[in-house]
Order: structure tokens, then sequence, then C-alpha cells
């Protein structure tokens, strides 16, 4: 089904975060509280089962155990755990929820889940104000120059699951040395807007190599990146990032970004990083 304001209902219909990801959730299944304070996607992308809570927490883990019984119940969805008769192999699980919402065992073992990582939504509804030193900030080739930016990223941010390479890419900045080899990078993905036509600018993938960190160029990227998505028409630009991130956060929070929403994910053992 398609993600519409009318499936996410009146209090979600506008929200940012739902609105961006709306074509990622094609196929997905919503429900809703009936006090409409929290709201639950389930979708199937690739191989895997993705759930993702919005909203107050309690009332997302009683949506959770509303799905995960009619999953269970359900014939033709093989979940990791909950195979069917005929043995089909199943999905592997990846999910996100509000902070704070405490999932019981019951509905985490059968998705074969366990505790991943924290991590905040942040978004800038305006261009921030221009920082010093922004301007050896230049705008990169992200196909001719992948493999420069994915040198780049493997030194400054390993964990990255951001690919120049990808889909959705809208444009990347980087800051050069004197050789033109990348000191730090950043990159942006188009994602929804408000309404069918309009768009966003998602970031992901900044990373400035270790030994040039505390001289302003991750502030110069994320400043240059976010005003250039503004200056192509971009609604509004958001990023995820890491809880546990301090220096990241003050950067962002700096330049007029605001912590949207904040979550706990969970994924399949030994997951190293999240799905795309
Ligand atoms: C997060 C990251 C990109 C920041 O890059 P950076 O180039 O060090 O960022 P900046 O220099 O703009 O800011 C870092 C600090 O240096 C300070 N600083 C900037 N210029 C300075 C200067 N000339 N003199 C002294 N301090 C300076 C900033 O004020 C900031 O201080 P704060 O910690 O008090 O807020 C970098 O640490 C990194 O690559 N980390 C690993 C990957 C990562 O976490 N990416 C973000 C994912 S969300």
């Amino acid at each position: 089904m398609p993600v519409t304001p009318e499936v996410l209902g009146p209090v979600w219909a506008s929200d940012r975060m739902l609105l961006g990801d709306r074509a990622r959730w094609a196929g997905a299944t919503v429900s809703r509280t009936g006090d409409e304070r929290s709201l639950l996607v389930a979708a199937e992308r690739g191989d895997r089962l993705v759930l993702f809570g919005r909203g107050e927490p309690g009332g997302v883990v009683e949506l959770l155990r509303d799905r995960v019984a009619a999953l269970r119940s359900s014939a033709g969805l093989g979940v990791a755990g909950m195979r069917g008769a005929a043995g089909t192999p199943g999905l592997a699980g990846w999910m996100s929820v509000p902070r704070g919402a405490v999932v019981p065992e019951d509905v985490l073992r059968p998705l074969h889940l366990e505790p991943f990582s924290t991590w905040d939504w942040l978004l800038a509804e305006a261009p921030p104000g221009t920082v010093a030193g922004e301007d050896v900030v230049v705008p990169l080739d992200p196909i001719a120059e992948a493999s420069a930016i994915a040198d780049c990223l493997a030194e400054a941010n390993p964990g990255t699951t951001a690919d120049p390479t990808g889909p959705h890419e809208a444009a990347w900045v980087g800051v050069r040395d004197e050789d033109g080899g990348l000191l730090g990078v950043f990159g942006a993905q188009t994602r929804g807007g408000a309404e069918e036509g309009g768009f966003s600018w998602h970031l992901h993938g900044l990373g400035v190599r270790p030994a040039l960190r505390g001289r302003g160029l991750g502030a110069a990227l994320t400043a240059a990146l976010s005003r250039a998505g503004f200056a192509a028409g971009a609604q509004w630009v958001s990023l995820g990032m890491y809880a546990d991130n301090e220096v990241a956060r003050r950067i962002y929070h700096r330049l007029g970004f605001a912590t949207l929403a904040e979550f706990s994910s969970f994924g399949p053992a030994g997951s190293t990083r999240p799905p795309t």
C-alpha cells in the first residue's frame, strides 16, 4: 500500500521524517493507535522485514505486539524464526522504535532482533549562515570520484553506509589537499518532500580524516552541503546520527539543525551496520 497522507492519519501526515521516507516505504503496512499518538510502519525491503515506530513509545510497543502477532499467524510471510510449515526461508529483521520504548523479549525473540544502536534524526528548515573557511569546500563528481570518496570514508568514517554511486545521490562535496586528495567529504540523497513533486535532501557520509579534525572542516562541509540543498530546491534537509556522537551533534545544532526524533534500533545478531 502506498504511504499516503490518509494512511499516515491526521497527526503524522505532515511529519517530515515519514514524508521523506515514503517512497522507501512503498508496499508498507501502516498501523496507528486510536489516539493517533503512535504509528508503526512494517515493510519488506529486499529480503528484510523493516519495522519503524514513530511517536509515543508505549503506543508503539502495543502496535508492535499486534503486528508481530499478525505476522506469526500469517502463512505467507516467513520472518526469521517464524518459518511456515513448508520451511520457506525467513526474512532478516531490522527495527527502530522511539527511544524509551521497552520492547518485550517475546516481541524481540521471534524477530531474532538484538539491540544495535541509539540514533537521532535531525532536521534543518532553512539554510545555515556562512561558516568561516567554507570556501575550501568544492563539489565532487560522485561517479568519477567514487573511489577517492570511498578511500576518504574508509579512514574518516568507516562505519557509514553512504555510497556515492547509489541510485538517489543528489550531490557530494569535499575538501582537497594541495595534490587534489580528499581530506573530508559529505554527500546528500534526494528524498520525499511535503507533496508529490516536492523533495528534501538527506545528508550522509560526513567524514574528515583524523589528522585534519578540529579545524572547522566538518562544519564547513555541513554548511556548504546544506545550503546547496536549499539552493537546489529542497524543502528541508535531514540527517541521521548515532546518539553518542557529541562532536557531530554540536556542529549540526550550531548550524541550525534540530533533533526531531530519537530512536533505539535493533538488528540481527552480529550486525555491524544498519541497512541503507
Ligand atoms: C564529526 C567530524 C566530521 C567533525 O569534523 P571536524 O572537521 O573535526 O569538525 P569541526 O572542526 O568543524 O568541529 C569540531 C570541533 O573543533 C572545533 N574547531 C573548529 N575549528 C577550530 C579551530 N580553528 N580551532 C580550534 N577548534 C576548532 C569546533 O568548534 C568543534 O568543537 P566542539 O567539539 O567544541 O563543538 C569528524 O570528527 C569525523 O569525521 N568523525 C568521524 C565520522 C563522523 O562521526 N561523522 C559524522 C557522522 S553523523
